[in-house]
């Protein structure tokens, strides 16, 4: 049976603060969703929440970009508005950017992951969702369960994985994508999803027959809007076992925390935190950014879960390392290279700062040669 799973979601206000989503608005969407699936719209259909965002994870046979997919969470997402204006929530309406549903949600502000698969005779899949970080996270775990034997053992053990994994990776910048193979191009995908800022892993598929393994939302808000409007907090879907990563294979990157852009007002670098569906409500410094795993296993579409993955003593290590990093960051205050370098942030009042000293600043010695050309001369040298 073909299946699509979907998972679309967004932030329509924050209770309290950017902390978390209350329960109402919770409600409210799930009403929607079960109305869907009564209709026969949606095979099946759940809530996830991280933080302040929402995501609707629905199964359908309708494809990915379907409309009436889309129109659903479009449909849930304006109703939870609502709601939240009603309560005063902080943020009402964030991701809405447009006031009316074209038939996608997609650079309308909510972020989008989805796939279409046949359905295997199990089929185990995991959603991965964060708040306070932006699309970028998910290329370093992406890379290690897809492309590092020394993370994954099934790139060795499993003769299915040994042909490898081909990444398509987005250029945020351009809106263009490269699909690169590994291992063989290896070094060239690293060389791309190692400069975050820019570049985030779109999909992932098995080189020995093109199955998809993996998908992300890599919606950029900040520059869908051409300015702030929100943190582009990620999800993303991985299939495991038989021939893809295993459960533990695909858990075990987030097992050793690291940085990732987002925390403060997006403009922070920060430790991702794994955590249990209860504890994903940032608050130290609207942190630091969280990270949760929902398993589901399908069948015939519904949706047999969720196992929350991270609720489990395990991933204590990593917890109690991330407040460590946390720690560490945070004696750093205002500065670099805890706070984001200039053009990175995402409330960029330094120009305006500027603006305001620009009379002030005087002339006290030769101004630095330009860039290229300083480069240039390093190369004869
Ligand atoms: C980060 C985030 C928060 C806010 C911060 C300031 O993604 O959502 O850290 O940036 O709480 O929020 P405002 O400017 O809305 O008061
Ligand atoms: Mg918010
Ligand atoms: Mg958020």
């Amino acid at each position: 049976m073909r299946i699509t799973l979907s998972v679309i979601k967004a932030d329509v206000g924050g209770y309290v603060g950017h902390s978390s989503v209350h329960p109402d608005m919770l409600e409210t969407i799930r009403e929607v969703i079960r109305e869907e699936v009564k209709k026969g719209n949606l095979i099946d259909a759940d809530t996830l929440v991280c933080g302040d965002d929402t995501a609707l994870v629905m199964t359908h046979t309708h494809g990915v970009d379907s409309e009436i997919v889309h129109g659903i969470a479009w449909k849930a997402f304006e109703k939870a508005t609502q709601v939240a204006k009603k309560l005063k929530l902080y943020g009402a309406g964030q991701d809405i950017l447009s006031t009316a549903f074209s038939g996608n949600v997609k650079g309308m502000g909510p972020g989008v992951a989805e796939m279409e698969f046949e359905e295997r005779p199990s089929e185990p899949v995991i959603i991965f969702f964060a708040d306070k970080t932006s699309p970028s996270a998910w290329n370093l775990p992406l890379y290690e369960m897809f492309a590092d034997p020394m993370v994954c053992a099934g790139l060795v053990i499993d003769p299915k994985m040994h042909d490898g994994f081909t990444f398509e990776v987005l250029d945020t910048y351009t809106g263009k994508a490269v699909k690169l193979s590994t291992p063989a191009e290896l070094y060239e995908l690293l060389a791309l999803i190692g400069a975050v800022e820019r570049y985030a892993v779109r999909n992932v598929w098995r080189n020995h027959d093109g199955e998809i393994a993996a998908t992300a939302s890599t919606q950029r808000l900040s520059l869908i809007a051409g300015k702030y409007v929100g943190k582009d907090d990620p999800v993303m879907i991985v299939r495991a076992q038989a021939g893809f990563p295993a459960v533990g294979e695909i858990l075990e990157p987030f097992a050793r925390p690291w940085i990732v852009e987002g925390w403060m007002r997006g403009s922070h670098n920060g430790p991702l935190m794994p955590v249990s569906f209860r504890y994903a409500t940032p608050t130290r410094f609207d942190g630091p950014p969280r990270v949760i795993a929902a398993g589901y296993q399908l069948a015939e579409g519904k949706l047999i879960g969720p196992r929350d993955l991270f609720d489990d003593p395990a991933f204590d290590k990593a917890r109690e390392q991330a407040q460590i990093i946390a720690d560490i960051l945070r004696r750093q205050g205002i500065f670099e290279p805890h706070r984001l370098p200039s053009e990175e942030m995402e409330y960029t009042t330094l120009p305006k700062i500027l603006k305001k000293l620009e009379e002030r600043f005087y002339e006290v010695e030769a101004p630095k040669k330009p860039v290229e050309e300083t480069s240039e001369k390093h190369d004869v040298d």
